[in-house]
């Protein structure tokens, strides 16, 4: 009987290509919609003002802040221009206390200066800055944020992990500004950027046919770069390059194509954001193994699959995360030890027969698939709107996406399935398109914006 949950979740989960090009091309008309009007569609295609991107001409010493991922890390940056590039870089990783998590924002933003003015402490001799001259800092804050310049924005609402009421509607790069005023650290906010604006910044300065950006980690989002004339909604003036960066927020997508489950649905009315951020649900490290144990619960539950009782842990939400759930899909092992072992260390399961483990692992393959399948088609969205998913007279345009996030780097599994999917839906154009880890993470991305727009200009220095 738990064989048969299983084959049920299994056709809900079906992702065939004939669904994946209705998702993809679902994506490309939201697209339009977000970009059409405030408001216009679930996507909110946020504009990022970031209208040029580095070109390597970049100097001087900058710091970076990124907020958002597992881990908030500051880094202190040293570009050299064309010639030297990045001279030298140092980073910290800090995790983020849960209860800041859903606590004040004065406390989470305490915590986050904090953190910043040890790590400015630690700046050598040789890197002193001229007293006159202000450290200048690139805030990467990986939530939805509506910008009203490159380097202020209101935060529209929190997502993942966080929750923080009094946080929603304020400018961010305010309430950064004073919590690094009260720890009495003296620096500027010159760029406010997403993650995926970060890594699109960060992957093009690198190479120059990079033309979007994905993460696939804790969440999911992706940017990309617009014509500005196609932007209905942004009445500003029309950038010089003509090109204005968009941060789609494409967690929040939704569509009645997408192949939604009884478990997804409990999964998100018992979330922190009912309602929101439905493709983010399916995709993101932060949910796959959290669907995978709620299946298990009902096999528990309604077939006895792990005997006369549901093991207790069984029934903690979050308590399977997704690194587990890969250690477990991808477990070569004749007799699936390492599933016997996580099912041991996580669940209190010490009896599992190698039956119950390779259906376990056959549950791992349903939810990955599902996501990686339905993130290809999520990326062939964005070649569509941008003209890139099919070849033109014969024309080898080369379109590079820069990708990043944990799910991406550590899931092989899931990456080798949305990297396969790309090809199947793309056919031969997947020839000219390029998929690539972007080594630095958005740090580097946000200090580059961040020297891109100083105060400062070059005769200064
Ligand atoms: C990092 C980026 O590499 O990936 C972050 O620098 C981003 O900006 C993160 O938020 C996402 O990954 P995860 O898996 O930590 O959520
Ligand atoms: C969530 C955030 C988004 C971010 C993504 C990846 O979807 O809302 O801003 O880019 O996670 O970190």
């Amino acid at each position: 009987q738990a064989l048969s949950i299983l084959r049920e979740f299994e056709e809900k989960c079906g992702t065939p290509i004939s669904k994946l090009k209705q998702v993809a091309d679902a994506m490309t008309v939201e697209m339009h919609a977000g970009l059409a009007s405030e408001g216009g569609s679930k996507l909110k295609m946020i504009i990022s003002y970031v209208d040029n991107l580095p070109t390597g001409d970049e100097k001087g010493l900058f710091y970076a802040l990124d907020l958002g991922g597992t881990n908030f890390r500051v880094l202190r940056v040293h570009l050299g221009g064309k010639e030297h590039r990045v001279v030298k870089q140092e980073f910290e990783e800090v995790s983020i206390p849960p209860h800041l998590m859903t606590g004040s924002s004065d406390a989470l933003f305490d915590f986050i200066a904090s953190a910043l003015a040890k790590f400015v402490a630690t700046e050598s001799d040789g890197l002193h800055f001229s007293p006159d001259r202000q450290r200048e800092l690139g805030f990467t804050f990986s939530f939805p944020v509506r910008q009203t310049s490159i380097s202020s924005g209101t935060l529209i609402k929190w997502t993942k992990g966080f929750s923080i009421d009094d946080t929603v509607g304020q400018d961010v790069v305010g309430e950064l500004t004073k919590a690094m005023e009260r720890v009495g650290l003296d620096m500027r906010v010159t760029a406010l950027v997403n993650d995926t604006i970060g890594t699109l910044a960060g992957g093009r300065y690198h190479n120059p046919d990079v033309v979007a950006a994905v993460i696939l980690g804790t969440g999911t989002n992706a940017a990309y770069v617009e014509r500005a004339h196609a932007i209905p909604k942004w009445h500003g003036l029309l950038p010089k390059s003509g090109d204005m960066v968009i941060n789609m927020e494409w967690g929040n997508f939704r569509s009645s194509h997408l192949p939604l489950t009884e478990y997804d649905e409990a999964l998100d009315a018992e979330s922190l954001n009912p309602g929101e951020q439905i493709f983010e649900k399916i995709i993101s490290g932060m949910y796959l193994g959290e669907i995978v144990r709620r299946v298990l619960c009902k096999m528990a539950e309604e077939a006895a699959f792990f005997g006369d009782t549901v093991p207790a842990k069984l029934k903690i939400p979050f308590i399977l995360r997704t690194p587990h759930m890969s250690a477990m899909h991808h477990d070569t092992s004749p007799d699936l030890k390492i599933v016997a072992t996580k099912l041991k260390d996580i669940l209190e399961i010490s009896n599992s027969s190698l039956r119950m483990r390779k259906v376990i692992v056959e549950l791992c393959d349903i939810v990955a698939s599902r996501g990686a399948r339905l993130s290809a088609a999520g990326i062939v969205g964005i070649l569509k709107k941008t003209g890139r998913d099919a070849v033109k007279d014969g024309e080898k345009q080369k379109s590079v996406v820069s990708l990043d996030g944990g799910l991406y780097e550590h899931y092989t599994k899931f990456r080798t399935c949305m990297e396969d999917t790309l090809v199947e839906m793309l056919g031969d154009v997947s020839n000219n398109i390029v998929i690539e880890h972007s080594n630095d993470g958005s740090g580097i991305g946000a200090a580059l914006l961040a020297a891109s727009h100083s105060q400062y200009t070059e005769a200064d220095e």
